[in-house]
């Protein structure tokens, strides 16, 4: 059931990509329909960006031309899944490791449509997935302790490298209350690459697929 939802909001996601224009393509199993589906405008596209190897193998694999990220002068609207979505708009993304990539395209779009199930709308962010964050491996025990020390609990992603060669620790416990706060903290953490809150980067319309149909949603 959960994968028909993800292919329905994949699918509504048409909708949102211009004609003639660069898209940005995030990463995860929501995003791979996704990729399905954008494959049939394909001729009707300039291009895509890809948040991740593995995007980028798809992307290719149907046909879309994958323009390096530092060449797209411009991408119209960037296209991804979520781990956990507030109405508000701020999410967790991360699950899949893709973080870093995923926030930079992000932050280049013009717009920001993020296509979730609705198990993945909660009233609080953190509860019960925890924040990816990516670290230079030689800084994870000191990030590590940093997160102990603001009273999280940090998990080492045994085995996982991720597309720039970094590792990733995964935060359970930390304190939402003021979420910008806490993205502004993790950032200042001396070795921290990026963190899977997306706080500035957010986006702008949120598509949830329930059993009931599609619906939008804009962020506030
Ligand atoms: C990858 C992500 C994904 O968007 C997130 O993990 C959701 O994945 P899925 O669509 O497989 O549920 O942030 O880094």
């Amino acid at each position: 059931m959960q994968n028909e939802l993800k292919q329905q909001v994949a699918k509504s996601a048409l909708a949102y990509v211009p004609k003639d224009e660069i898209i940005g393509v995030g990463t995860g199993s929501t995003v791979d329909y996704f990729i399905r589906e954008l494959a049939t405008m394909r001729h009707d596209i300039a291009g895509a960006v890809a948040s991740s190897e593995r995007s980028k193998k798809l992307l290719e694999e149907v046909g879309i031309e994958v323009l390096d990220i530092n060449s797209a002068p411009n991408i119209a609207v960037y296209i991804d899944g979520a781990d956990e979505v507030e109405r508000s708009g701020y999410c967790i993304k991360g699950g899949g490791g893709a973080l870093t990539r995923e926030k930079i395209v992000a932050a280049i779009a013009n717009k920001f449509i993020c296509i979730v199930d609705d198990s993945k709308v909660v009233d609080v962010l953190g509860r019960d997935f925890p924040v990816a964050i990516e670290v230079l491996a030689e800084a994870r025990s000191h990030v590590g302790r940093d997160c102990v020390a603001m009273g999280a609990n940090p998990v080492y992603r045994e085995g996982f490298v991720t597309d720039s060669g970094h590792i990733i620790l995964d935060v359970y416990g930390l304190n939402f209350s003021d979420i910008k706060a806490l993205d502004t903290n993790l950032n200042a953490i001396v070795g921290v690459v990026c963190h899977g809150l997306f706080v500035s980067e957010r986006p702008n319309t949120i598509l949830v697929a329930s059993s009931a149909g599609v619906t939008a949603f804009a962020a506030t």
